[in-house]
């Protein structure tokens, strides 16, 4: 049987209710606490440029929670000196190295690894020197995966943002280029994670790929919280992967 997929849970959208009102609550060290006691395995959270939801503090409160429970925090980073001097002064598990506009409201496609090499490459050797494992945040389009292999990546992750928005046969086609990266990487020796716009369903979808070893998921799991809540939310989560994997 297949090793347990597993599941990181990102709690930067606890971060974006939060500052809407400039005050601690809701607070995302609380949702990341009750995410990993509800069967998470690590945690993800996105330091962007703007701090537009997880700020610094928040940043040194998960690097604490996940040391004292022993799970992995996923740096979700832009390829910037601020970030990667921030990174190396906590060593988080890992970074995953992300595409950042200002003016996007999510993380809109993957990182352009292809024709940055020399930008992305010691970025990447530097946070693994550090001991940090390093995931590139890619469409799964065979320039990237090369170019990741290239710069020495440890993880690809691929943005399912547009398999989630997608239907019918274009979904199916963006799903056949998903399965086809996946097995390129896994050739190459790199881990093979997937994220973004995943619920229930999509999150079943994508592990019929036998690669997958990771599924990130934010948003989807705060709106379910809203209705069901965060431990609920995260554990059907969970169950939905295992069946998946069954
Ligand atoms: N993985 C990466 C690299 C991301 O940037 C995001 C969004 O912050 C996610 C996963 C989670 O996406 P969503 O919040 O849509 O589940």
């Amino acid at each position: 049987m297949r090793d347990r997929v597993r599941l990181g849970v990102n709690i930067d959208h606890v971060a974006t209710v939060r500052n809407a009102r400039g005050g601690v609550h809701p607070d995302p060290v609380r949702a990341a606490r009750e995410a990993l006691a509800a069967g998470a395995d690590g945690i993800t959270a996105h330091l962007r440029e703007d701090r537009r939801h997880i700020t610094d503090t928040d940043i040194e409160a998960l690097v604490a929670l996940c040391a004292g429970s022993q799970r992995p925090l996923n740096l979700e980073m832009a390829v910037t000196d601020e970030m990667l001097a921030i990174a190396l002064r906590h060593r988080p598990h890992a970074a995953c190295l992300v595409p950042e506009r200002r003016e996007e409201v999510t993380t809109e496609g993957g990182l352009a690894v292809a024709g940055n090499e020399a930008r992305i490459a010691p970025v990447v050797s530097t946070l693994k020197a550090a001991g940090i494992r390093v995931s590139l945040f890619i469409e799964a389009d065979p320039r990237q995966i090369a170019a990741a292999a290239t710069v020495g990546a440890d993880v690809i992750e691929f943005h399912t943002g547009r398999y989630c928005h997608l239907q019918g046969q274009d979904q199916m086609n963006e799903f056949s280029r998903i399965r086809s990266g996946a097995e390129s990487a896994d050739q190459q020796g790199i881990e093979v994670h997937a994220g973004h716009g995943l619920d229930f369903a999509t999150a079943a979808r994508m592990l019929a790929i036998p690669h997958i070893r990771e599924l990130n998921i934010g948003h989807f799991l705060i709106g379910e919280a809203v209705f069901v809540g965060l431990d609920a939310a995260v554990r059907r989560m969970r169950t939905v992967m295992d069946e998946a994997c069954r």
